[in-house]
C-alpha cells in the first residue's frame, strides 16, 4: 500500500475543511450559491460560475480535463518586484512560504503568503444575489515598504457552454465588451436576443485593464506567464471577437503591518426587452450600478458574509446530534447536511466529474434529492416535487431528466426509464412528513408541462404506481424499461454499434419481457407510503386498490424472485434469470437486496436475514458493498452497458456508495444495528478521511459516487464526488434508521437501530414549530425503544405527538 499523506483537516468549530497542501491528489472543491447563481472553486481557485443552468448560461469559462488539470478560475497574480505569485498556488505554481484554503459553507478562502505579503481571498455568493463575491485582502508584513502589481483575471464564456466549445467559426467574431471605470461588461450576443450580461468589477481604481485574452497572455504564453502579467504592464486592450476576458490591473503601496481589501465583484444583470440599451449600442447598466453599489465597501460584504453563516447555523440547528464521536457528529452536522444541499440545487449537473452540459434534473435523483434537503427548507422542497411532476407524462411515465432554466422535459433522453415513477411517491411523502402540508396533494400539475392538462398532485402519485401495475411482465413483475435505478442495466438495448447511447437505444423493445426486482421492492416500499397516506386523507377504497396490487408483487418477489440465498435482480428479455447463483458471474446484485430487504419481502420465511447475511458474504469488502458480484469480465450484448465498464468501476461491481445505505436500512429494519453501522462507517468520508487521503483522491468531506471495488486495479479510488444521491440516502439512513429520528405525519417517530457499543446521546431537532431535545439512552441494545418520557410523562408507543413549543424526550431502549 502506497504512503498516505495528509492534505488537510477538518475544523468542525468553524465548519470548515482546511487544505494545507495545494497538490491534493484531484482537485478539491466547493460549490457557492444556494439559489440562482452558483459557482463551483476549487482549492486553487479553479472553476467557473453560471446563473440557474450550467449549459444555459454559463458565464465564465472552464475547460474539463485539461491538461495540467483544473486550469482555469478567478486568478490573482501578484507582482512583487518580478516575484510573481497567486494566493491559491496555480496558475503560476510559484512555491509559496503558507498556503491554505478553507472550504465552509458556501464559501471559500484561500491564504496565500510569499515574501512578506499575504494576500486571502473570501469567495462567497451573498444571499439572493445575482454575484459572487471575492473579497481580497492583501498585508505587507515584512519590515519594508512594498509596492505591488495586482491583475485579476476571469475568462468569459459565450453563455451557451456547449457551442462555447464547438462553434468556433461563429464565436471567434461575436464577442462583446464595454469598460467602464473599474468595470468590464461583457455583451456578446447582446445585441440580438440575449436580455442578460454579465460583468466584472472592483471597488477601486484602477491603472489598466485587459479584456484580450491573446493580448493579456500572449499566444505563445499560459495561464502561468501571462505577458501582462510578467511584465507588470497591461494592454488596455478592448476584445472585438476571439476570447474576451476581465483583467484589472491595480498598483498598490503598503507601508509595513498597512493591510488593503478590494472587493471584486462578478456579477449577472437580466433586463427587460425595452430596457436593453441606454444609448445605441450601449447597454443599461442601470442594475450593474445597484449591484455594485451594494457590496463597494468592505463592511457592505462582511455584513452579507455574516448573513449568510447566520442562514447555515440556522439550517445546521434544525438537526443536531451529539454523540461524543467526532467523525459521526461532524458528518451528520455539518457536511452531509452540506452536501444535499448543493446535490439538491445541482442534481447531477455541474461538477468536476459533470460537465454541466450533458445532464440536466434527472427525475428519480432529484426526488431522492429533495429527501436530504426536505428538513432544511421545506418550501423549496415543496417547488421542486411540482416541478418535476410537470415533467411527468399522463400514464405515469416520465422524462428522465429536465433543464433547470426552462423546467421542460429533455427531449434527447426521453422516457421510458420505469423506476422513475415511484420516485415521486419518495419524495412527495418526505415533504409532507415533515412539513404536515397536506394541501400539496391538491395543487394542480399538468402533464408534460402542458397547459389544460392539469390534474392535482395526488393523481400523479397514483398514475405513477398505475404505471408499475400496467406494466407487468411473464413473471408479474415490474417490465424494467429502459432500465431501473441502475441506468447500465439495458435489458432492451442490444448494441455492436460503438455510436449507439445504452440508454436510448432499444433495438428490440417489441415483446419485451425484462423484469426488475429492484424496482419491484421500490414499488413495495413506496406503494405502502402511498397507502398510509391515503388512510390519512380517507381515501380508503384507493388505499385497498393498492394493496392487493402490494400483496401482489409481495407474492410474485415470493416466488419468481427469489434465489435461495438472495433476491434475483432481473430477468432479461428472454425470460433468462439474472443475479442468479446459475450465473457465470453477476451472481447477485446489491439493489434488488436493498429494495426487498427495505420492503421486507419473506422476512418471516428467512429471506431478509439471507439476503442480508449475503451481501456481508458476497458484496462487502474493506471500502464498502459492491454493486454486484463476481464483476463481468466480458462484453454481455443482452445486458447493455454494465458489462462495458472494466472490473470494479462504476455499475459493474464498483461500490457504488448511493445503495449501500439501502442494506444499512434493511439491517437497521431487521434490528441488526452492528451490522447495519460498520457497513455505514466503511463509506463515512471523516472515516476514510483518517485513512486514505491519497488512495481516495477525491474530496474527503463529501461522499463520492463510486469507490473502485475489490475486483478493480485500485480497490478503494473514489471517482465522481459531489453530486450523487449518495448525500440524501446517508443522510436519510444515519438521521432516521440509525439515529432513530424519523418525521411523522401526526410526529416524529423514535425507533433508533444502534451498534451494541453505542454511548447515551442527545439529538436536538426542529419539528414544524416544535423544538424536540431529544436524549437516548441505548442501555446495549441495538434495537428497540422501551419508554419514552415526553416533558416528563410517559407516552404509548413511539410517535411524540406533534405540538408546537419546546419539548424534552427521554428515550430508554
Ligand atoms: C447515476 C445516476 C442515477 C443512477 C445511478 C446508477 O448516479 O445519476 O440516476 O441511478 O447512476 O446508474
Ligand atoms: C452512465 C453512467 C451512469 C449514469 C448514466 C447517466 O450510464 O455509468 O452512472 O447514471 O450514465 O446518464
Amino acid at each position: 500500500m502506497e504512503q498516505q499523506k495528509r492534505y488537510g483537516h477538518f475544523d468542525d468549530e468553524h465548519r470548515e475543511y482546511v487544505i494545507t497542501d495545494p497538490k491534493t491528489p484531484w482537485p478539491w472543491i466547493n460549490y457557492l450559491g444556494n439559489e440562482d447563481f452558483f459557482s463551483l472553486i476549487s482549492n486553487t481557485a479553479g472553476g467557473y460560475s453560471f446563473y440557474k443552468d450550467a449549459k444555459f448560461r454559463r458565464i465564465t469559462r472552464y475547460r474539463y480535463n485539461n491538461v495540467p488539470m483544473d486550469n482555469g478560475g478567478r486568478y490573482f497574480y501578484i507582482n512583487d518586484g518580478g516575484a510573481i505569485w497567486n494566493p491559491g498556488w496555480k496558475p503560476c505554481k510559484t512555491p509559496l512560504d503558507f498556503y491554505e484554503c478553507r472550504h465552509g459553507m458556501s464559501y471559500t478562502r484561500i491564504t496565500g503568503r510569499k515574501n512578506g505579503v499575504e494576500a486571502s481571498v473570501l469567495f462567497f455568493v451573498p444571499l439572493k444575489t445575482w454575484a459572487e463575491v471575492q473579497k481580497l485582502t492583501l498585508t505587507n508584513q515584512s519590515n519594508e515598504t512594498k509596492t505591488l502589481k495586482l491583475f485579476s483575471f476571469e475568462e468569459w464564456c459565450l453563455w451557451n457552454a456547449a457551442t462555447d466549445m464547438e462553434n468556433f467559426q461563429r464565436n471567434f467574431s461575436t464577442g462583446e465588451v464595454e469598460i467602464e471605470g473599474a468595470t468590464i461588461y461583457h455583451k456578446t450576443e447582446y445585441r440580438e436576443r440575449r436580455n442578460h450580461y454579465a460583468f466584472y468589477h472592483v471597488n477601486a481604481e484602477i491603472q489598466g485593464f485587459d479584456t484580450d485574452r491573446e493580448t493579456f497572455v500572449g499566444l505563445y504564453n499560459e495561464f502561468s506567464n501571462p505577458d501582462a502579467v510578467m511584465e507588470g504592464k497591461p494592454r488596455n486592450s478592448h476584445a472585438h471577437g476571439w476570447s474576451p476576458i476581465a483583467s484589472h490591473y491595480i498598483e498598490v503601496t503598503l507601508q509595513p503591518g498597512e493591510s488593503k481589501d478590494f472587493v471584486f465583484l462578478l456579477g449577472y444583470i437580466e433586463n427587460e426587452q425595452d430596457k436593453k440599451f441606454s444609448a445605441p449600442q450601449v447597454i443599461n447598466k442601470e442594475k450593474a450600478h445597484a449591484l455594485i453599489a451594494r457590496f463597494d465597501t468592505t463592511e457592505k460584504v462582511d455584513k452579507a458574509f455574516a448573513e449568510l453563516n447566520a442562514y447555515w447555523d440556522a439550517l445546521l440547528n434544525i438537526y443536531k446530534v451529539r454523540t461524543g464521536n467526532d467523525k459521526l457528529d461532524r458528518m451528520v452536522n455539518i457536511w452531509n447536511q452540506y452536501q444535499c444541499m448543493v446535490t439538491f440545487n445541482f442534481s447531477r449537473s455541474a461538477s468536476f466529474f459533470e460537465s454541466g452540459i450533458g445532464r440536466g434534473m434527472g427525475f428519480r435523483d432529484s426526488n431522492q434529492d429533495l429527501v436530504g434537503f426536505v428538513h432544511q427548507i421545506p418550501s423549496r422542497a415543496r417547488q421542486r416535487i411540482i416541478d418535476i411532476a410537470s415533467t411527468q407524462f399522463p400514464d405515469g411515465g416520465c422524462y428522465h431528466q429536465y433543464q433547470p432554466l426552462t423546467k421542460r422535459g429533455n427531449n434527447d433522453i426521453g422516457g421510458g426509464f420505469n423506476d422513475d415513477p415511484c420516485w415521486l411517491i419518495f419524495g412527495t411523502v418526505a415533504y409532507i412528513k415533515e412539513s404536515g402540508d397536506f394541501s400539496i396533494l391538491d395543487e394542480m400539475v399538468p402533464f408534460d408541462n402542458q397547459p389544460g392538462s392539469e390534474v392535482t398532485l395526488f393523481e400523479h402519485l397514483k398514475v405513477s404506481l398505475n404505471h408499475v401495475i400496467n406494466n407487468l411482465g411473464p413473471h408479474m413483475l415490474p417490465l424494467i424499461g429502459r432500465a431501473d435505478w441502475n441506468d447500465c442495466l439495458n435489458l432492451n438495448c442490444f448494441s455492436w454499434d460503438p455510436n449507439e447511447s445504452f440508454q436510448t437505444t432499444e433495438n428490440v423493445s417489441e415483446g419485451t419481457k425484462a423484469e426488475s426486482l429492484m424496482i419491484a421492492g421500490l414499488f413495495v416500499v413506496t406503494a405502502k407510503e402511498y397507502v398510509k397516506l391515503c388512510d390519512k386523507i380517507a381515501k380508503h377504497e384507493e388505499g385497498e386498490r393498492m394493496q392487493k396490487a402490494i400483496d401482489a408483487m409481495i407474492e410474485a418477489v415470493k416466488k419468481h424472485g427469489w434465489d435461495g440465498e438472495w433476491y434475483l435482480r432481473a430477468y432479461d428479455f428472454y425470460g433468462r434469470k439474472i443475479g442468479s447463483n446459475e450465473c457465470d458471474e453477476a451472481k447477485i446484485f446489491i439493489e434488488s437486496q436493498g429494495w426487498c430487504t427495505m420492503a421486507e419481502i419473506g422476512a418471516d420465511e428467512g429471506m431478509v436475514a439471507k439476503s442480508l447475511d449475503s451481501c456481508k458474504k458476497y458484496l462487502e469488502c474493506e471500502h464498502g458493498m459492491v454493486l454486484n458480484n463476481p464483476a463481468f469480465t466480458k462484453y454481455i450484448y443482452e445486458y447493455g452497458e454494465i458489462s462495458s465498464y472494466p472490473e470494479g468501476y462504476k455499475e459493474n461491481a464498483g461500490i457504488f456508495c448511493h445503495n449501500n445505505p439501502w442494506v444499512i436500512i434493511g439491517e437497521c429494519l431487521a434490528g441488526r444495528g452492528n451490522d447495519a453501522w460498520s457497513h455505514y462507517a466503511k463509506i463515512l468520508p471523516s472515516y476514510v478521511e483518517e485513512k486514505y487521503q491519497t488512495l481516495h483522491k477525491v474530496e474527503p468531506y463529501v461522499n463520492c459516487q463510486m469507490v473502485a471495488g475489490k475486483d478493480a486495479f485500485r480497490p478503494g479510488e473514489g471517482k465522481n464526488s459531489w453530486l450523487t444521491g449518495t448525500a440524501a440516502w446517508m443522510w436519510y439512513t444515519v438521521s432516521e434508521f440509525i439515529l432513530g429520528i424519523k418525521p411523522d405525519y401526526d410526529g416524529i417517530c423514535i425507533d433508533p437501530c444502534l451498534p451494541e457499543t453505542a454511548t447515551d446521546y442527545t439529538v436536538q431537532r426542529k419539528f414544524r414549530d416544535a423544538d424536540y431535545d431529544i436524549t437516548i439512552h441505548p442501555n446495549g441494545q441495538q434495537k428497540g425503544v422501551k419508554q419514552i418520557v415526553l416533558d416528563g410523562t410517559p407516552i404509548e408507543g413511539t410517535v411524540i405527538p406533534y405540538s408546537s413549543g419546546h419539548h424534552t424526550v427521554e428515550v430508554t431502549m
